[in-house]
């Protein structure tokens, strides 16, 4: 699938976009392993995430939905998931491989877990290295790909791991483990990422502690279902929040919007750059703060990107290059290089495609030099990668003619609704398969 993308435009209204990717993994996998019955509004009805919630399915678990949004999860308690019948594929979701290869450690029968070319590509030994560690029995491809062999009836042991790289899907798949390991499970963060599980888990009634950097949990215990209302993904309003920040006369408003602390290094960066960002009507829904965020054009600048809002911003990368092609001045990325390890290796596709666009930008082993100017047209390449599609689509606003964006068709795996929200706000996009 193709975008073919009009120069010129602003944003401006009010919209929401879909349910956050990472809250609605954990729905799906919470409710499963818990007593009761969960309802979860606000669910993202995208590829990830029903890849999710269809292997849990085949884990013997009853789902209802989604339909609009709800789900209804009959949960099968801590022990009560049955073997699938066939090979558990998760599609490009690494999420749903990481976090899942931590849970099904802890079952007493075999899985196994493939993903698509992509995914088959992404580094998987950063989670069996800590699981093995507990005494499950996993294992990769040579080179550390999927697919992930999951022997049952392993012992757990509690571990205390200190994580190697700022990652919160390899710390929730040592969590998910440690719920299912004798004695106390640990993760020290070298720096604070995603706390979803962590939150969710106490949603369901499990104790976490938190000390610092080191989170802890025993093993044994239960989870209690809930209603989980999922709010709309900062992820996903990011294109929009740089839509408005970089084309003039945009002023848009992103309803209910999670603006959990350990994800807006959008909005920090952001800001630095001078972008004006207003956030109201802040509240709290179920454990996760929320806002609606109001975006005005302004004119940014360059500026080094601090590198504590990494992790805080991480899948935000492909749209703050954007922002800073459009900034004046130098903007340096460094401490990114967990970039290369994504759906696609974001540095390099992203610098690509901006040099494509006529924009200097040097890609680094850890991250990106921008000096901002004019963004021209041309044909780039998204290598299939969600994000890198979305952040060129947001672009067209300051181009000077036609961008067209090969390989959209996992834009669906995140933002199903995007073409359509996007035209709502005043983006021209043509699609051509
Ligand atoms: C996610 C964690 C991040 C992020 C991904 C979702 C999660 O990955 O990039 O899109 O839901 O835990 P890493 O933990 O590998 O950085």
């Amino acid at each position: 699938m193709k975008y073919t993308m009009q120069p010129g435009g602003s944003l401006v209204g009010q919209l929401r976009v879909p349910g956050d990717k990472s809250i609605s993994h954990r729905s799906i996998m919470l409710g499963s392993i818990a007593e009761g019955t969960t309802h979860v509004t606000g669910f993202l009805e995208g590829e990830d995430a029903l890849a999710t919630l269809d292997t849990f399915k085949c884990l013997g678990v009853n789902i209802e939905g989604p339909v609009n949004g709800e789900v209804t999860i009959h949960g099968v308690g801590m022990h009560g998931l049955t073997a699938a019948d066939n090979d558990l594929y998760v599609g490009n979701s690494g999420t749903s491989i990481r976090l899942l290869a931590g849970l099904l450690a802890g079952q007493s029968f075999d899985s196994v877990l493939t993903g698509d070319n992509s995914l088959s590509g992404r580094p998987m030994g950063r989670v069996a290295k800590p699981l093995a560690e507990m005494g499950a029995l996993i294992e990769a491809e040579e080179d550390g790909t999927p697919p992930l062999k999951i022997t049952g009836g392993a012992e757990l042991n509690g571990i205390d791991y200190v994580l190697p790289m700022a990652s919160a899907q390899v710390k929730s798949c040592v969590l998910l483990a440690g719920l299912y390991a004798a004695g106390e499970t640990s993760v020290i963060e070298p720096a604070p990422t995603r706390d979803h599980t962590e939150r969710m888990l106490r949603g369901f009634g499990y104790d976490v502690t938190v000390d610092g950097a080191k989170v802890t949990l025993r093993g044994g215990g239960k989870l209690t279902a809930c209603d989980i209302d999922v709010p709309a993904d900062i992820s996903s309003a990011t294109f929009f929040i740089v839509g408005a920040c970089i084309a003039p006369d945009s002023d848009i408003t992103l309803a209910h919007v999670g603006i959990n602390p350990t994800r807006i290094g959008v909005i920090n960066v952001l800001r630095l750059m001078g972008a004006n960002i207003e956030l109201g009507n802040e509240r709290e829904v179920g454990g996760e703060p929320v806002a609606d965020i109001r975006v005005r054009f302004a004119p940014l600048h360059g500026i080094e990107i601090p590198e504590d809002q990494v992790p805080l911003g991480i899948d935000e990368f492909p749209a703050i290059f954007i922002a800073a092609s459009c900034a004046s001045g130098k903007t340096v990325l460094t401490g990114a290089e967990e970039l290369r390890v994504k759906e696609s290796d974001r540095i390099q596709v992203m610098a690509d495609g901006l040099i494509t666009l006529g924009i200097d930008a040097q890609p680094t082993v850890d991250g990106m030099i921008i000096n901002g100017g004019d963004i021209g047209s041309g044909v780039v390449e998204s290598h299939g990668d969600h994000r890198i599609a979305m952040s060129f689509a947001m672009a067209a606003l300051r181009a000077k003619g036609i961008i067209e964006i090969n390989d959209c068709a996992n834009v669906a795996t995140s933002f199903p609704s995007f073409v359509e929200l996007a035209s709502k706000a005043g983006l021209t996009i043509g699609v051509s398969s």
